[in-house]
């Protein structure tokens, strides 16, 4: 006879946190988000923690290099989408691990013999009014000079002047050796009035470019997440079936976390997945997803360093109506947690989880941190930013960036979803939709920090962990949810406007 779970699978719209005493050292400035995100012993330290406990999601429409960039520097990590070539998502990772919190590679480069037409035609295409001279061109060639707006008079000179006629040359620039610190590069910024500051290798060969502003906002993100070679952070998604060619490329770009990307990840093509990775490279690997103790330890027991739950609760989710599977996100993660804590008490060995999918309201990342989930993955929350790879619309009167699920026939990301039969066979788990565009990322993500840290407050907790022991959650009734919006009153924005 099949197995009946008689208890309905719950979702966090289903649930709230009920105030524990909140002491007056229970300030948000006080409370720490560091959490693990993978494995370790009991008593050690695990080699990868995030700051904030966010991650994206591995898609299309939300986790390139810019969002890695602009997450890691706020605390969290990206897992850059596996749905493209091998090369190109290799060359996703490689450009955010080689960007340098303040260093950065020089775009806009010309070469002596180009003239000050040259230089005016490339600040109109690139907007940077700093040029970087090179041998050749390019942005690692022999640094020969700097051309920068106090160089060049348009009104005076000739457009065909020559731009070793005008440059700053190599002799009269102040410049940084390689291995700088930012901090030192600051120093000379500072000491001698510079807003950019080249640094070279030993042959004078550009290596990267420190400007003055982004000095100061290196200082405005304390939470950014780095390498021991102050790298960001960086992860990305692999798939069961091309992981021979494409993990050997993802490590050599420089990965720091992969994860599996799967619809339905209790299977032995994860196991095999896992253990090809494990024998071959010393590089960290979550798996998933999973909805139940079973999947869990499976996962587990292969090697996975982190475990990803969620099955159709994803925004853009159709698998549970096509396919009939899946679990309420929140049975889901209280059930997968419990079995997470058993294995660390008889094996003293922490194996975080990551709630993925269905997080609609900022409340519901800090219920599904106290129901156990070490960090959250989110497609939706991040595809509104200005960061995300997709484009910004006007629909309406209003602003939105389309969003489209993996399993949909844009994406095409049939690695994820197939579990054997014809190419021909394939059916969509996913949609291709619009989110409301929301602005920045560091804005909008500082608002839902603030929150979630209130709400730790309010619950007696100044770390996650705590929440996790301390949290009390209880169920609520539908009409219980109608009282918890506004309700009886007529609402302005309605409301009809008096003579
Ligand atoms: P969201 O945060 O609710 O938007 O959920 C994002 C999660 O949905 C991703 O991390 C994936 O686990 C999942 N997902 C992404 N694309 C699809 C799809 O096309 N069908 C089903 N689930 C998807």
């Amino acid at each position: 006879m099949a197995h009946y779970y008689m208890e309905p699978s719950r979702t966090f719209s289903e649930f709230l946190l009920v105030p524990n005493l909140t002491t007056k050292e229970c300030n948000p400035s006080n409370v720490t988000l560091k959490t693990p995100i993978v494995k370790f012993k009991k008593g050690e330290k695990p080699a990868y923690s995030l700051n904030i406990p966010f991650s994206s999601a591995v898609m299309q429409a939300v986790s390139d290099e810019r969002m890695a960039v602009a997450l890691a520097r706020s605390g969290g990590i990206s897992f850059i989408f596996g749905s493209q070539s091998v090369e190109s998502q290799a060359a996703m990772v490689r450009k955010a691990k080689s960007y340098k919190a303040g260093f950065v590679v020089s775009r806009s480069n010309l070469m002596p013999t180009h003239t000050l037409r040259d230089v005016l035609d490339l600040k109109e295409r690139t907007g940077h009014s700093t040029v970087a001279i090179t041998s050749d061109g390019s942005a690692n060639g022999k640094l020969l000079g700097i051309v920068t707006g106090r160089d060049y008079r348009i009104s005076r000179d000739s457009l065909t002047k020559k731009v070793s006629d005008f440059m700053t040359p190599f002799e009269k620039l102040v410049y940084g050796k390689s291995g700088i610190t930012l901090s030192e590069a600051n120093d000379l910024i500072w000491d001698h009035k510079l807003n950019c500051l080249p640094v070279v290798d030993a042959d004078n060969n550009l290596d990267y470019l420190v400007f003055r502003k982004d000095y100061d906002e290196h200082k405005e993100n304390p939470s950014e997440l780095l390498d021991a070679n102050k790298s960001y952070v960086v992860g990305a998604g692999i798939n069961t079936k091309d992981y021979e060619e494409r993990v050997p490329a993802l490590v050599a770009a420089g990965v720091d976390v992969l994860v599996i990307d799967s619809s339905d990840g209790y299977s032995e093509w994860q196991k095999d997945t896992i253990e090809y990775v494990k024998s071959n490279f010393d590089v960290k690997i979550g798996a998933g997803n999973v909805v139940d103790r079973e999947g869990f330890l499976y996962l587990v027991e292969a090697g996975a360093d982190f475990i990803k739950v969620g099955i159709g609760g994803g925004s853009i989710c159709i698998t549970r109506e096509q396919k009939g599977i899946g679990r309420g996100q929140a049975s889901a993660l209280i059930e997968v947690a419990a079995a997470r804590d058993e294995y660390y008490g008889h094996t003293g060995i922490y194996v975080p989880i990551c709630s993925d999918g269905g997080i609609v309201h900022d409340y519901h990342i800090t219920l599904a941190l106290a129901m156990g989930a070490d960090f959250v993955m989110m497609g939706r929350y991040f595809a509104r930013f200005d960061e995300s790879p997709t484009r910004k619309l006007k629909v309406g009167n209003n602003f939105v960036k389309e969003f489209w699920g993996e399993g949909s026939n844009r994406a095409r990301n049939w690695e994820r979803y197939d579990t054997g039969g014809k190419a021909g066979l394939m059916f969509e788990e996913g949609v291709d939709s619009y989110v409301p565009y929301a602005g920045s990322l560091q804005e909008n993500l500082g608002k839902t920090i603030h929150k979630i840290k209130s709400t730790m407050c309010n619950c007696g907790s100044l770390t996650i962990a705590e929440l996790q022991k301390n949290a009390r959650i209880t169920l609520v009734s539908a009409t219980s949810i109608i009282e918890g919006g506004a309700h009886d009153v007529i609402l302005k924005e309605n409301s009809i406007t008096g003579e």
